[in-house]
């Protein structure tokens, strides 16, 4: 079967209230239309069509790396209108399937199912069953039970309104057909629009078999107009994951209180607690714990890490064996190798630091590398940015920074040197040797300190 697939994607989306395209609202990360998308490419479409209109500029150029034709609707004359944009470029002998760029859970497994109810010349029906059908087009079945028509809620009479089968939008039929029927369509009805659900008539009328499909679950056809439906499809497609992620073996200490909104790729015996955020690319080894509240983002994290509660870490690398935090904050382009401690309130950017040493303190690490085995003493600052620009911090194997120090960058320690507890290091420091600045310490005996003066 050569298939078409023709995404609706031109609806102004206004209950949004926001001034980027309805379709680029993000669920996981990932605006909902590059979801759609990425559905149908599982199907191996020869073609992707996708309809688009209102900030179609903004959308295109959002989803330039995507395999789609975009094809322009000046006027959202109705969802008959819309697919006529895609069809002159759309073989007769394609099998075309509609689906909607705002409804972004479906699964493959059921537009497999919904292509199958389209094989030899039937049209195939996405339908679903709804306690409440309101809005929705009606499915209107004869006394066989055989499709006849979908009748929009606006044209439908108190009758009709009471079923409560409805049509998701999504269909399948051949390219020759669906180019015959819509280039029939008319507008003669209450809303005033090209409804592409006019063609199921349309087929009936033919003797096109209409084949009803129905979803496994309906957040599979629910569209998004509003934020509160986007929150609502956002906490579905969380928990999908959670629960791809458990099925894995993770451990979520609340698969209810976790968000992944990217890539995340897990190995064994992985316990995550609650409120961790992941975002991008993150890739966490064997054997690996990540405290409470914690945000990660472009990360990479090997074997055996703890990261303890409240860290925020992106674009790194922790080596195996690393502990980091609780309250770490590790910004871009650091590299930690093994066994590496970086404790409370630490930030780190843009540093390599070498295998076995400690940051476990109160300390700004950016823009350096430091060697393996080093301790870096509570409250230590690489003074790194002179106020127009930025400067390398070397601090060599062996090393010991005593508490509060200043390294005034550049700067090198070097390997197996002693800086003294709150020295301002300002020259390159020697191996081996103990370097400090430090005032003598001096004591002015019988000193008194002020007493407050009476008020006369
Ligand atoms: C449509 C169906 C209705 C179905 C419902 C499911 C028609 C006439 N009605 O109704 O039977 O129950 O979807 O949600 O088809 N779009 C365009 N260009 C247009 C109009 C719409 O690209 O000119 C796109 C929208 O962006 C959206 C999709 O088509 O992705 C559906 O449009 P919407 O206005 O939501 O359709 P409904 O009137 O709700
Ligand atoms: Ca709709």
């Amino acid at each position: 079967m050569k298939l078409s697939v023709v995404i609706l994607a031109a609806g102004q989306g206004t209950r949004m209230r926001s001034k980027l395209p309805k379709v680029l609202h993000t669920i996981g990360g990932q605006p909902m239309l590059a979801h759609v998308i990425r559905t149908a490419q599982s199907l191996a479409p020869d073609a992707m069509h996708v309809v688009y209109g209102h900030g179609g500029e903004q959308v295109r150029a959002a989803l330039s790396e995507l395999p789609v034709q975009w094809v322009q609707q000046q006027q959202q004359l109705g969802t008959g209108h819309a697919v006529a944009q895609a069809l002159p470029d759309i073989a007769a002998e394609q099998t075309v399937l509609v689906l909607y760029g705002d409804v972004p859970l479906t699964r493959a497994d059921t537009l497999q199912r919904l292509l199958a109810a389209a094989e030899g010349g039937a049209l195939g029906l996405l339908t679903a069953h709804l306690d409440d059908p309101t809005g929705y087009g009606r499915i209107i079945r004869d006394a066989q039970g055989d499709v006849i028509a979908i009748v929009e809620h606006k044209d439908a009479s108190d009758a009709q309104r009471r079923i409560n089968e409805i049509n998701t939008g999504m269909l399948a039929v051949s390219g020759a057909r669906l180019r015959q029927w819509v280039a029939g369509l008319d507008n003669k009805n209450s809303q005033g629009e090209f409804y592409l659900t006019d063609v199921i008539a349309m087929a009936v009328r033919d003797g096109v078999a209409v084949n009803t499909v129905h979803p496994s679950a309906i957040a599979e056809i629910m569209g998004i107009n509003n934020k509160s439906q986007l929150a609502e499809l956002e906490r579905i497609h969380q928990l999908q994951q959670a629960e791809a992620l458990m099925t894995q073996g993770v451990t979520l200490r609340d698969p209810a209180r976790f968000d992944v909104r990217g890539e995340l790729s897990v190995g064994r015996d992985v316990v995550i607690d609650v409120n961790v955020v992941c975002e991008g690319k993150v890739v966490i080894g064997d054997d690996v714990s990540i405290g409470p509240n914690c945000y990660l983002r472009d990360v990479s994290i090997a074997d055996g890490v703890i990261v303890q509660a409240n860290c925020v870490i992106e674009e790194a690398g922790i080596g195996a064996g690393s502990r980091i935090g609780p309250f770490a904050r590790i910004r871009p382009g650091t590299v930690l190798a093994d066994d590496v401690h970086v404790g409370n309130f630490v930030e780190i950017k843009k540093a390599e630091i070498g295998q076995g040493s400690k940051v476990n303190h109160l300390s700004y690490v950016g823009d350096a590398t430091i060697g393996k085995r080093v301790n870096v003493g509570a409250g230590t600052i690489t003074c790194n940015y002179d106020g127009a620009n930025k400067h390398q911090t070397v601090i060599e194997d062996d090393v010991f920074v005593g508490s509060d120090t200043q390294l005034i960058a550049p700067v090198t320690v070097g390997a197996g040197a002693t800086i003294g507890a709150g020295s301002t290091i300002s020259k390159d420091a020697p191996p081996g040797e103990l370097t400090l600045s430090r005032a003598p310490q001096q004591t002015r005996k019988g000193w008194k300190r002020p007493v407050k003066k009476k008020k006369a």
